[in-house]
């Protein structure tokens, strides 16, 4: 007890003497006659920076700049990472008269130094409150005179102020490396820098492979960045002409704390200090998926992270190279066109939206050029394959044309900017024809499916090729990589799905304790558990004497072993041992819908295009399961609750104890039994009890006014859709999520469209069908059991609802 008594009192004196010490050498400057050792610090006027020497690891040492408000250590930039560290606390930093500055080591050698290009008479160096470490003539702080600044050597961060890119009049190079490890600030593999050619894009690279593009600046943003916008704090500026090319972020409040990092994965991540929480918020993080890979799909070929089957497509007009290779997913070939180019007699342009604008490395632009202008230019010159505005912004200014294969695009569906891309005129034709379909009947449409899909023949032979794409994408996927546990265990032949020892299972879950559960349903309890390999998991612990719980778990058990979807929660095996019936799943870490849309507070943090994403991924989900998984599989117990969210929040459709399988023939079964959840049940399964593929739809449709309707009502909805785009297109998105969702929920089944349907008409723009009256469980019983009578008034709010949607 004294001896603690006096290590306190001792640490108490220490950091008294600390802090009068810390206090009278609290300067930002750096002189000839006052250099800095290792220990000591100078800080910047406003108190943002300080600068010092720091260990990231006990044996090495380094020069270098770090927040001085934030809790967090975070080192934003690093002197002597290229060159040795310092190995003991006798590392002093001195201004030479030269106006260099010098990091000695105990022997006195140079370990580091900077440079000047000019002479000055009384040099110092001063750390600024943007970060900055500049070395100036004394009271001469003009940027136009700094002899030397730590901004044009970027180490991995980008902090407001500092640019990326190139000055050609100097040769200057901005550009960010990573770190090699988190305690190791030397140069890592992955480089994030200007790549010049043709129009000048950034390139993240792993040595000198390319990893990912940031595609072109479009005047608001990089288009490989699509969700960069709005900006509230920052200002992203995009400077290119002839003598220097370089992106920068322009702070809008000096008391924002934001950063730019490229991480050791190679991750570009930006950060933003959140004062409250007294955390780094990670606010965009790029690639975000497999998608973002650098030409994952070849020329020509479109990734789509969405897509029900696999995620590389073929641009409409064209198709895979070699399709064998395409039905083993080896998508390095591409995509070659359907209709060879007839160059000298007339080709034409298709509009392409909602795309990653391709590679620019072959490109040419121009600032002053029409539209117009940029269209017949690109005919006029075959080896133009495509065209589009350089500048979106005050409706579309300057050219920027594309010369060989386009290669390096993906889906963005939120995004709506255009691109024309070459095509022969007979493939125009025809697309035309086909458009014109679209827009006719009912049967119509379903040709109009039919011939489309007949014509895209990649994808349907990606349907064919299920299976393999089903172990082929453990090869492509990151997260496959991880997931999958086949090897862990053994597999039971009927359902190949792997087995878990229970001391495995018991392990992972501390013993089954209570801390780690996660919720508790009628059949029993879910706990969190972690693999001896660091997985996380999610167990589904089935409570001794439930039967109900017996029947649900074997059919979840039949019919979500053999879905795979990137919208299915995914079972990764079971454990039936001694008396123990366990599910094990992959972990959820965001929970389910329900908990973020139904929360005041936490429904704040899903903007639109969160939302937007988490529609079409339980669309996509629910038409895997009703038209492509093999079992064709009706889900009847679709709600909040049972779509979960990854850390991504990527929904995943989840809980199949109420599934039904039926064949392609029977599309309508009935039960005696009513099961499900109440509200999202439609009118003919919780009256009649007869459920089909459409009282899912139904079901889906009530979700999706949950989703977007309670965005749009609640009052700040439409300032929380305009700041999350900031654009009016938005709206509309939203309105017509809400359209759709009213059809959705249409009183008689066959008015309510299919899930295909349902996923066309929220990806496009086309006009949709005016809702019927929707069909609300308790409605049923007034207006009665004949629902082709419309002879009640549909009640008022649905007909402003109605016109509304009309209006916008
Ligand atoms: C300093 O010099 C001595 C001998 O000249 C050498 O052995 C030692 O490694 C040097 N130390 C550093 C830190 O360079
Ligand atoms: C210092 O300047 C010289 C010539 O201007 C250049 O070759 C060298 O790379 C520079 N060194 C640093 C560390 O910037
Ligand atoms: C590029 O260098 C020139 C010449 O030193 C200078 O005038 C110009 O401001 C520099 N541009 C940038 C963006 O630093
Ligand atoms: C700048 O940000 C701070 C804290 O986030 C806020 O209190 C202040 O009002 C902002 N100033 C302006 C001009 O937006
Ligand atoms: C860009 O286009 C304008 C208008 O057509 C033309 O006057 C100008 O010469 C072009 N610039 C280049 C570099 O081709
Ligand atoms: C077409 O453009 C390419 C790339 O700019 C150029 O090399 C070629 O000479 C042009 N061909 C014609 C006929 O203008």
């Amino acid at each position: 007890m004294k001896t603690s008594m006096e290590g306190y009192t001792i640490l108490f004196f220490c950091s008294l003497l600390l802090s009068i010490f810390l206090t009278s050498t609290a300067t930002d400057t750096i002189t000839m006659s006052q250099p800095i050792r290792d220990g000591e610090t100078i800080v910047s006027a406003g108190g943002s920076f300080e600068l010092g020497i720091f260990s990231p690891d006990s044996m090495k040492r380094y020069l270098g700049i770090w927040y001085k408000k934030i809790s967090i250590p975070t080192v934003v930039w690093v002197a002597n990472r290229e060159s040795t560290p310092l190995v003991d606390s006798s590392g002093v930093l001195k201004v030479t008269k030269e106006g260099i500055l010098q990091l000695l080591n105990r022997n006195g050698s140079i370990i580091w130094s900077s440079n000047s290009s000019r002479w000055a008479q009384n040099p110092v160096a001063k750390l600024l409150d943007t970060g900055n470490l500049v070395v100036i003539d004394e009271k001469d702080d003009n940027p136009e005179n700094f002899l030397w600044q730590s901004f044009d050597y970027p180490c991995d961060t980008l902090l407001p102020g500092m640019k990326l890119g190139r000055n050609m009049t100097t040769g200057l190079e901005w550009h960010l490396s990573s770190w090699k490890s988190t305690d190791n600030p030397s140069p890592g593999d992955f480089t994030y820098r200007l790549d010049p050619q043709g129009f000048p894009q950034f390139v993240v690279r792993d040595g000198s492979v390319e990893q990912f593009r940031s595609g072109p600046w479009n005047g608001l943003h990089f288009s490989g960045f699509p969700d960069q916008i709005p900006y509230t704090t920052y200002n992203p500026h995009f400077v290119f002409n002839q003598k220097e090319t370089y992106y920068t972020d322009e702070l809008c409040n000096d008391s924002v704390v934001t950063r730019l990092v490229l991480n050791r994965n190679g991750i570009i991540q930006r950060f933003s200090w959140n004062d409250q929480t007294q955390d780094w918020d990670l606010s965009q993080s790029v690639p975000k998926d497999n998608c973002d890979n650098y030409a994952i799909c070849g020329a020509y070929g479109s990734c789509n992270i969405g897509n029900s089957q696999d995620y590389c497509g073929c641009l409409k007009g064209f198709v895979p190279k070699s399709q064998q290779d395409w039905d083993i997913s080896d998508y390095s070939n591409g995509c070659v066109r359907r209709m060879p180019l007839n160059c000298g007699s007339g080709d034409g342009f298709t509009k392409h939206s909602g795309i990653k604008f391709p590679d620019t490395r072959y490109s040419w632009y121009n600032e002053s050029m029409t539209l117009k202008e940029c269209e017949s230019l690109c005919l006029k010159n075959c080896s133009c394959m495509a065209y589009t505005s350089l500048d979106v912004r005050n409706g579309g200014s300057g050219c920027l044309l594309w010369f060989g294969d386009l290669i390096d695009i993906r889906a963005f569906p939120e995004d709506k900017k255009e691109i024309y891309i070459r095509m022969a005129s007979s493939e125009i034709g025809m697309s035309l024809s086909l458009k014109l379909d679209q827009v006719g009947s009912k049967k119509k449409k379903r040709v109009w499916i039919i011939v489309s899909l007949a014509l895209l023949v990649g994808m349907v032979f990606l349907g064919l090729g299920l299976t393999l794409f089903v172990r082929k994408k453990k090869k492509l996927s990151r997260e496959g990589k991880k997931g999958h546990t086949v090897e862990r265990g053994y597999t039971t032949e009927e359902l190949e799905l792997p087995l878990f020892d229970l001391a495995t299972v018991a392990n992972a879950t501390n013993n089954f304790s209570i801390n780690n559960k996660l919720g508790q349903g009628g059949f029993g309890l879910v706990y969190k558990g972690v693999l001896e390999d660091g997985q996380e998991i999610a167990v589904k612990r089935l409570s001794k004497n439930s039967r109900q719980g017996l029947n649900e778990f074997k059919n979840e058990v039949i019919h979500i072993a053999k879905l795979q979807h990137r919208n299915l929660v995914k079972l990764l095996g079971c454990c039936l041992q001694v008396d123990e019936t366990i599910l094990i799943y992959e972990f959820m870490p965001n929970k389910s819908l329900d908990f973020f849309i139904f929360d005041h507070t936490r429904s704040i943090l899903l903007d639109w295009t969160k939302r937007f994403q988490i529609i079409i991924g339980i669309a996509q989900g629910l038409l895997y399961l009703h038209r492509d998984s093999r079992l064709r599989i009706i889900h009847r117990d679709l709600k909040a609750g049972n779509i979960l969210l990854d850390n991504k929040m990527n929904p995943k459709i989840s809980d199949f104890g109420l599934a039904r399988s039926f064949d392609e023939n029977e599309t309508e079964g009935n039960t005696k039994k009513v099961v499900g959840t109440y509200g999202y049940m439609s009118p003919e399964y919780a009256i009649d009890g007869l459920y089909s593929v459409k009282s899912d739809v139904f079901s889906f449709g009530v979700l999706l006014l949950e989703i977007a309707w309670r965005l749009y009502i609640e009052g700040k909805p439409l300032e929380l859709i305009d700041a999350s785009i900031g654009d009016s297109s938005n709206t509309s998105e939203v309105l017509r999520a809400i359209h759709v969702g009213l059809l959705c929920v249409q009183r008689c089944p066959e008015d309510r469209p299919n899930m295909s349907t349902v996923v066309l008409m929220l990806g496009s723009e086309s006009e949709l069908p005016q809702p019927k009256q929707p069909g609300f469980f308790n409605e049923r019983n007034l207006v009665g059991t004949d629902s082709s009578s419309h002879k009640h008034e549909p009640c008022s709010t649905n007909e402003v609802t109605i016109t509304l949607l009309e209006a916008r």
